[in-house]
């Protein structure tokens, strides 16, 4: 057996990739699984020109249980898995539901009886704030009460949660799971070799405002200025998606020493500073020297007025922590953008 092999499905996708950066770094030997749904294979040159590593890539769709079980007998000897294998449109999810539960559901069960027969420990699950729906009270810790999801994709993340909870809670299982809580990644690799690949009109913020400012959509709609909070937008804890890469590697490893308190924990990853939709804009503005063309318009359904981590328990106990700020996280959104428009 190897000890330094890490299968990471989803791996070609935005958190993935930068991941997979993350665990090279760290000495790991990765695999990527994933099935192209939202990614593309050029993401493997980009990983190369920063690594100088070929990363092995197999192409499988992991909810079609036969060609999971045999991608996973072929890398039996992983000692780990960071599952970031997902759709997660959380509109499309609504129109989609039938298909976002076969592909996240499936997908993160037929990952776990491969875990199962391969005896490989080691698991992390990629979970989201969305669990914590519109908390009551701020920061929100690991303990902060789950609300009902308001979509199918929400839905997954916390069936996703609750499956592994009760698996890791048997008296025989030999497998050890953190569950991962992301609030906003944002923003992509110095190098600009790797970032985020939105396909079509972006939902999420920074993605429309980049896409803003180089002139592919004329204008970003802040949505809702009516909200309580300082300046009547939204407020959410933007995390540099590469403090989200390191913190994987930290969790996993934490895992792969056994330095876990249980088979099964959670953790908050989040910088613990909420930001206005507004202040994310002037970010940009101040960080780029670009000016962002927008105007207020109503509310989005569904959205919160706001959420951010209590950071406390993933300081102290993975004693990791971010080390980007925001303006960090702009400017390499607007470069990543830049970049891909060949500017
Ligand atoms: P992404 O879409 O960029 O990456 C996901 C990758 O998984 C894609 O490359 C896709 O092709 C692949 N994939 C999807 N279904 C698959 C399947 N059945 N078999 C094999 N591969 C499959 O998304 P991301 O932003 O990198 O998100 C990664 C994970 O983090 C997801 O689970 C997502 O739900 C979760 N998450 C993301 C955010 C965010 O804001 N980006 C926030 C919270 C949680
Ligand atoms: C959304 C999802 C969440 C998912 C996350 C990552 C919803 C309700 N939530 O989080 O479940 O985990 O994406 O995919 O969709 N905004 C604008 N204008 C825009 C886009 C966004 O003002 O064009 C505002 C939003 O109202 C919000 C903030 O920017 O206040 C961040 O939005 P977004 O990037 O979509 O993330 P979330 O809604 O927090």
């Amino acid at each position: 057996m190897s000890d330094n092999k890490i299968i990471v499905t989803g791996g070609m996708g935005y958190i993935g990739s930068h991941t997979i950066v993350e665990l090279v770094n760290a000495g790991y030997d990765p695999v990527i699984i994933d099935n192209l749904s939202n990614s593309n294979v050029s993401v493997l040159e980009g990983i190369k020109g920063i690594t100088q590593r070929k990363i092995a890539f197999e192409e499988v769709d992991l909810s079609d249980s036969n060609a999971c079980r045999e991608v996973f007998s072929k890398h039996k000897d992983a000692v780990g898995v960071i599952h970031f294998a997902a759709l997660k449109a959380v509109g499309e999810s609504v129109e989609q539901p039938i298909r976002y539960y076969k592909n996240n559901i499936f997908s993160m069960i037929n990952v776990l009886e491969a875990l199962t027969t391969h005896h490989i420990d080691n698991f992390i699950f990629s979970s989201s704030c969305t669990v914590y729906g519109e908390p009551k009270k701020l920061p929100v810790t690991e303990k902060s009460p789950i609300q009902p999801a308001t979509s199918p994709y929400g839905n997954t993340k916390q069936v996703g949660e609750e499956i592994l909870q009760e698996a890791m809670a048997i008296e025989d299982s030999t497998i050890r799971t953190i569950s991962l809580r992301y609030f906003n990644p944002i923003g992509a690799h110095k190098s600009t070799l790797i970032g985020e690949l939105p396909l079509g009109i972006p939902n999420n913020l920074l993605p429309y405002l980049t896409q803003t400012a180089i002139g592919i959509r004329e204008q970003l709609s802040v949505f809702g200025s009516d909200y309580n909070t300082p300046d009547g937008t939204a407020i959410r804890d933007y995390i540099h998606v590469v403090d989200l890469a390191e913190a994987h590697v930290v969790a996993l490893t934490r895992l792969i020493k056994k330095q876990n308190k249980s088979n099964y924990e959670v953790f908050n990853l989040g910088t613990g500073k909420g930001n206005s939709v507004l202040e994310v804009i002037k970010s940009f503005e101040r960080s780029t020297g670009e000016k962002v063309n927008y105007k207020i318009v109503d509310r989005r359904p569904g959205d919160v007025e706001a959420v951010y981590a209590d950071t406390t328990f993933a300081r102290e106990e993975l004693g990791w922590a971010t080390k980007r700020d925001l303006d960090e996280m702009t400017a390499s959104a607007w470069a990543w953008e830049k970049k891909l428009r060949g500017q």
